[in-house]
């Protein structure tokens, strides 16, 4: 059950903006550059993990300029309250055969790692032309499994974030900007 019953609640959790939208268009526009720069004028397959990176993924893919087709997976790690479990699910799988694409995967935040390393892992062994794995945002203080991104656009302090896709407790995903979370 959501304990937000009114703005004046939904409000008081937003504890401080700590990336602006004007910084997050800038840096899309940066990160549309070096994906063109990798595929050269090659098409690829953007790869979105949801919920939380569908606010990314429609502004990345408006940011290249390379052929591109789109697809999604769903994996949920289990959380509670602010903490993750631990357990990484695959609920929903990309309906393209992969084994002809060059593959970017378009990830919302990494924070112990498990969640692309299951699904870089998985993917792999599907044998796309290519893999890259591109993050808005990436907490290395919290990283409990050996995983590197090849492009984060911003590296946060270990810090709950909500807003731009980000949720808790699937609210504040439409925030147009990334805010600290009021734990109290
Ligand atoms: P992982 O711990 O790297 O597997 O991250 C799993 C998922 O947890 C991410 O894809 C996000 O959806 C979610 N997550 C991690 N940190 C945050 C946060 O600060 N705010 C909101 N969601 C988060
Ligand atoms: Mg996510």
């Amino acid at each position: 059950m959501n304990e937000i019953k009114s703005v004046a609640d939904f409000e008081k959790k937003i504890k401080r903006v700590i990336i602006t939208k004007e910084e997050i268009a800038q840096a899309i526009e940066k990160a549309g550059k070096e994906i063109d720069k990798i595929y050269d004028g090659r098409p690829i397959l953007l790869v979105s993990i949801l919920k939380g990176a569908f606010v990314f993924m429609a502004d990345i893919c408006r940011s290249v300029s390379v052929p591109c087709e789109i697809g999604f997976m769903c994996a949920k790690s289990y959380y509670s309250g602010t903490v993750s479990s631990g357990v990484v699910q695959i609920t929903m799988d990309l309906e393209q055969d992969i084994s002809n694409y060059h593959v970017v995967i378009i990830e919302d935040i990494i924070d112990t790692g498990r969640t692309l390393n299951d699904i870089v892992k998985l993917l792999k062994g599907r044998n796309p032309l290519s893999l890259h794995v591109f993050t808005l945002l990436d907490k290395p203080d919290r990283h409990v499994v050996d995983f590197k991104a090849d492009y984060s656009l911003f590296t946060i302090p270990d810090l709950f974030v909500i807003g731009y896709g980000l949720d808790c407790g699937e609210l504040y995903r439409s925030l147009p900007y990334i805010a600290e979370y009021e734990e109290k």
